[in-house]
């Protein structure tokens, strides 16, 4: 399984913080907003990534990254010129994933909670093993803004809408999303939408069709947090900082996951503290390096 980093779009919604700046690099507390989708990927044990952004902001995201082989995983990067759908991943994305099953994660979706890992690696194993899509749900109490989904009391989903103006369920659709190796075929075959975008909630669809479309919901513990206006995102960053300092463990460190994972040895994992010594975020990583 490969990933996906979707962190394009002009955020006008966030003018004039985003205007001069990529959304998806700004801070979410102490770390750029894009370390938490990373986080995500890495947390379900893939190690395979590509990163899609502007002509404008894709550099940025190369310098801030990297090739990742400090961290052991390999990036990748490719410019979306026009921002025109979430499923134009998979059309941009083709190449990269070679015909094989792919993970998109949109740049500015956080996640936090126990047994995340578990559900991704469950994801994972699932897409692996056999054909279709498995999304998820989200209980949100005005889902309009979202893509929808509704399903029965087996989790089977009987409807997908985006953004519609009487939702059928309370369920938000995250911006997460696993693959078969279908994906990219059935992206190619879009077409746009009434508002000329081609949309993820077709493709998701399109999975719905064909019978193989799963949905596993997040309970009311989780967090998944929203960072589409300047509230949000402050309350994303307290959210962060009183998880952090309560205690002590760090949200969304990439460098701790990959060492956690394996992927980088204890040697490596100072390296990577000392390159940022004078923060707290470097200390951090070379106190679990001790
Ligand atoms: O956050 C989850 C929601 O994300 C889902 O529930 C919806 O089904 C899905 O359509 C999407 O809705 P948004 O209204 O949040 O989509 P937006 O156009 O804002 O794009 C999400 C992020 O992806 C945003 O950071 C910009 C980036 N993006 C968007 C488009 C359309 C791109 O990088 N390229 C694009 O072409």
């Amino acid at each position: 399984m490969k990933g996906i980093i979707l962190a394009g779009g002009s955020a006008t919604r966030l003018f004039p913080l985003s205007k001069a700046i990529s959304k998806q690099i700004m801070p979410v507390y102490d770390k750029p907003m894009i370390y938490y989708p990373l986080s995500a990927l890495l947390l379900a044990g893939i190690r395979e990534i590509l990163i899609i952004s502007t002509p404008r902001d894709l550099p940025m995201f190369e310098e801030l990254l990297g090739d990742g082989k400090k961290m052991g995983i390999s990036l990748s990067y490719k410019v979306q010129l026009v921002p025109n759908g979430l499923a134009q991943a998979f059309v941009l994305g083709k190449e990269f994933l070679n015909g094989e099953p792919g993970c998109l994660i949109l740049g500015d979706n956080m996640f936090y909670g126990q047994g995340f890992r578990q559900m991704l690696q469950q994801a994972v194993a699932d897409i692996e093993k056999g054909r279709g899509a498995c999304i998820f749900g989200y209980e949100v109490s005005d889902p309009r803004a979202y893509g929808v989904v509704e399903f029965d009391k087996d989790n089977k989903v009987l409807s997908l809408e985006e953004k519609p103006a009487e939702p059928k369920s309370n369920y938000a659709v995250p911006g997460l999303y696993f693959y078969d190796s279908s994906v990219c075929d059935k992206a190619a075959a879009l077409k746009p939408s009434a508002r000329g975008e081609y949309e993820i909630t077709d493709l998701n669809k399109e999975y719905l069709k064909e019978g193989t479309l799963r949905v596993q919901l997040f309970g009311r513990g989780f967090a998944w947090l929203d960072t589409g206006n300047c509230d949000s995102l402050l309350e994303a960053g307290n959210f962060i900082a009183t998880i952090q300092n309560r205690q002590g463990f760090y949200v969304s460190c990439i460098e701790e996951i990959c060492w956690r994972n394996g992927w980088i040895s204890t040697d490596q994992l100072r390296e990577l503290g000392k390159t940022m010594e004078k923060t707290a975020y470097g200390q951090y990583l070379l106190r679990l390096a001790k």
